[in-house]
């Protein structure tokens, strides 16, 4: 059997103005936003509504530790809808603050409280990465476990993702580079899952032509080229977060999540030191299948022949994002096999949506290889 579907109301603005008036922020409203894109697109716009500069709970990806000091000072308001401005990782933290229960958050995403949706949720991209706003995922650090762990339940999809390409072109270059570099790899691991459909393939495929024409257009003609297509690459990371959110991501998340979680590689540069192993390793076990035709898709846009796909998508990705090794990132040569056991035994999660299976051995190879 195979499912899609897309559940969020997908609605585009042109300028944040626009939507907010449409909005109609009310004193029972949560909004999450950083202080900097707050002043910057919202002042004056979002009347009596509850504004967290979650910025002010630090640097970075959002923790355990951090959710829980933001509820706390959140306390006893009482709110209707939730709406975050933001990278995937505060829209991650916004779902949580939806359910009728949070607390304590590590109970939450170990499912020893249930969770169910008690509030409105409003989903603002402001990165053109994580899918977010389309997936029933939140992704934190757990400080106390050293890894990042997601927490998959529909209770966590939005009632409306709102694009506004606008919020894209105060984005810093090497964000922008990390976080389509994800999209691209929700794109392309999605594509090769074994849950993938006719409908999200067709999601995927589109998103990887229109990332990667478009950093080839941006190597050729630099920031001008990169302002042009904001609301390309906007499109092109909800694309391909409502393929993954059918078909599933796979291992070069599950073997970045140590990365990220013991040595605060951002996400998208932590998959991305994981990506073209991972597809080289599985051209080697398993060369018949879906991967042929994505290694078509990407000799097409990348004109180059089967046998150097990845050797030339790299060369790509590397002018936007150079790609570093293990070691370059402070990882032991010792600590490779506890990675491999964190992804074996913590990732099952995405580890089932591999395109072809990969035993511990594989695994510790692949880190091995990188390091
Ligand atoms: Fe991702």
């Amino acid at each position: 059997m195979k499912e899609f579907r897309v559940v969020p109301v997908i609605k585009q603005y042109d300028t944040v103005k626009e939507f907010c008036s449409q909005l109609n922020p009310q004193k029972d409203d949560l909004i999450f936003v950083s202080g900097g894109t707050f002043k910057r697109y919202f002042e004056g716009l979002t009347a009596e509504a509850k504004v967290v500069d979650y910025r002010q709970y630090g640097d970075g990806e959002p923790s355990d530790d951090m959710v829980t000091r933001m509820r706390e000072d959140v306390g006893a308001f009482e709110y209707k809808r939730v709406i975050a401005v933001g990278g995937g990782t505060i829209l991650d933290v916004a779902k949580l603050f939806s359910l009728q229960e949070m607390m304590p958050v590590l109970d939450l995403f170990d499912k020893k409280i249930p969770a169910v949706r008690s509030k409105k949720l409003i989903l603002v991209p402001t990165t053109c990465g994580t899918g977010s706003e389309v997936t029933n995922i939140s992704v934190l650090l757990l400080n106390s476990r050293n890894t990042k762990l997601g927490l998959a339940d529909d209770a966590l999809l939005a009632n409306e993702a709102v694009l506004i390409p606008e919020l894209l072109k105060g984005l810093p270059k090497r964000f922008f580079a990390a976080s389509s570099i994800d999209a691209l790899i929700h794109a392309v691991e999605s594509f090769t899952s074994p849950k993938a459909s006719p409908f999200s393939r067709m999601f995927s495929s589109k998103a990887i032509s229109m990332i990667l024409n478009g950093f080839k257009a941006i190597v050729e003609g630099g920031e001008e080229a990169r302002m042009a297509r904001t609301e390309d690459f906007l499109l092109a990371s909800t694309y391909a977060g409502i393929a993954f959110s059918n078909a599933g991501c796979a291992a070069v998340h599950a073997m970045s999540f140590p990365l990220g979680g013991m040595y605060h590689v951002p996400h998208g540069e932590a998959n991305y030191a994981l990506f073209t192993q991972v597809y080289k390793v599985y051209q080697k076990l398993q060369p018949i299948g879906a991967i042929q035709e994505l290694n078509q898709l990407l000799t097409d846009i990348l004109g180059c022949s089967e046998q150097d796909v990845y050797e030339k998508l790299e060369e790509l990705l590397n002018q936007l994002l150079m790609k570093q090794s293990l070691s370059a990132y402070g990882v032991k040569e010792d600590e490779l096999e506890l990675f491999t056991d964190i992804v074996m035994e913590k990732q099952g999660r995405l580890m089932a949506n591999n395109y072809t299976e990969l035993s511990r051995e594989n695994v510790l190879g692949i880190y091995k290889a990188l390091y």
